[in-house]
């Protein structure tokens, strides 16, 4: 007789028993599954955790203050928020080789990541929002211990340096079960089905060099194509969607002037794992009126632009 309930409560003794009276640290993505565990954890063993939130300035529109304002406010666990934009943008620029763009990015989070946690006084415990396919993915790529799959949340390697045991609670879950239960611990519906976000954020999703310029031009042409998505009641129909912003600049009328702007890409799939997808079937109409709504209401952007490509051939992410 398997419910949700029951299996919070005989993880919560789990995590208790493994802890005891140590410190645990939690890197917080903004992600579903690093806030599902966080917060079991902190239902677990309350402030024994602090979380850490390593801001890399790569967010969508107004996505940090939503991390910070929910862990802080609403949930009451003990959180860092540590603003280190300008040193991963610093360091990022120039750079437009998107694995070079990746490893930067790898590279800083665990740095500030490890500066943090040794402010923190150290801590005896990593959590990790490890799921039963990343277990299965990297032990079947490496033969080895769980690592996490994803690059840029990869603190592998950082327990044993720091001299961490892990703390992985969703180990034996995967991702609807992950959902279910984050929805279980009282987290809102809204954030519980956001669409998958990468780790490295908008800095693939502006191909070539990135500036603050260009990011906050993306950042306002995302914010209005997902609140065109949401509005018309499609975003839980899409895996994913996002804006791209093209470094290329092309001629345009407005009013009585020429402009020389950049192209603004967007992209929607279907997909069940982010393995294969397939391009989503806008109506038209739809697109239209938000192309209107970007070009007229972001300055920077003159031209739109719908992505066709399925994967495979295409990847998801441009970069
Ligand atoms: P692709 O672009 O390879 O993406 O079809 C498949 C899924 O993975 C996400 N993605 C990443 N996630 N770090 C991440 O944490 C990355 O470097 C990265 N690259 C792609 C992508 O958003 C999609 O969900």
């Amino acid at each position: 007789n398997w419910t949700m309930s029951a299996y919070r409560q005989k993880m919560i003794d789990k995590i208790r028993e493994q802890v005891g009276s140590g410190r645990v640290i939690c890197g917080l993505s903004g992600g579903v599954d690093s806030s599902v565990a966080a917060v079991l954890i902190h239902e677990a063993i309350g402030d024994q955790l602090t979380c850490i939130y390593v801001d890399h300035g790569l967010m969508r529109l107004n996505e940090s203050e939503q991390v910070v304002t929910m862990f802080r406010d609403q949930f009451n666990i003990p959180l860092v928020h540590v603003d280190a934009s300008r040193k991963f943008l610093g360091e990022l620029e120039g750079q437009s080789d998107p694995e070079t763009k990746r490893k930067i990015i790898g590279r800083l989070f665990i740095e500030v990541f490890e500066e943090e946690a040794r402010k923190l006084g150290g801590a005896d415990f990593l959590a990790q929002g490890t799921l039963y396919p990343d277990v299965i993915e990297s032990v079947s790529f490496t033969g080895g211990p769980s690592v996490t799959i994803k690059s840029h949340h990869n603190v592998g390697g950082l327990p044993e340096r720091m001299n961490m045991q892990l703390v992985e609670p969703l180990r034996e879950l995967f991702k609807d079960e992950v959902r279910a239960l984050g929805r279980e611990l009282g987290i809102p519906d809204s954030f519980i089905g956001r669409h998958p976000f990468p780790g490295p954020g908008l800095a693939i999703r502006c191909p070539g060099g990135i500036t603050p310029e260009k990011l906050d031009i993306l950042r306002q042409a995302d914010a209005i194509y997902l609140d065109e998505i949401r509005k018309s009641g499609q975003y839980d129909k899409i895996w994913q969607a996002f804006a791209v912003l093209l470094p290329v600049q092309t001629v345009g009328v407005m009013g009585d002037g020429r402009t020389y702007e950049f192209v603004c890409a967007l992209r929607a799939v279907t997909s069940v794992d982010g393995m294969t997808a397939d391009f989503y079937q806008f109506d038209m109409n739809f697109l239209g009126k938000t192309a209107t709504r970007i070009i007229n209401e972001v300055r920077g952007i003159n031209r739109v632009v719908y992505d066709v490509t399925s994967k495979p051939p295409g990847t998801i992410e441009w970069e």
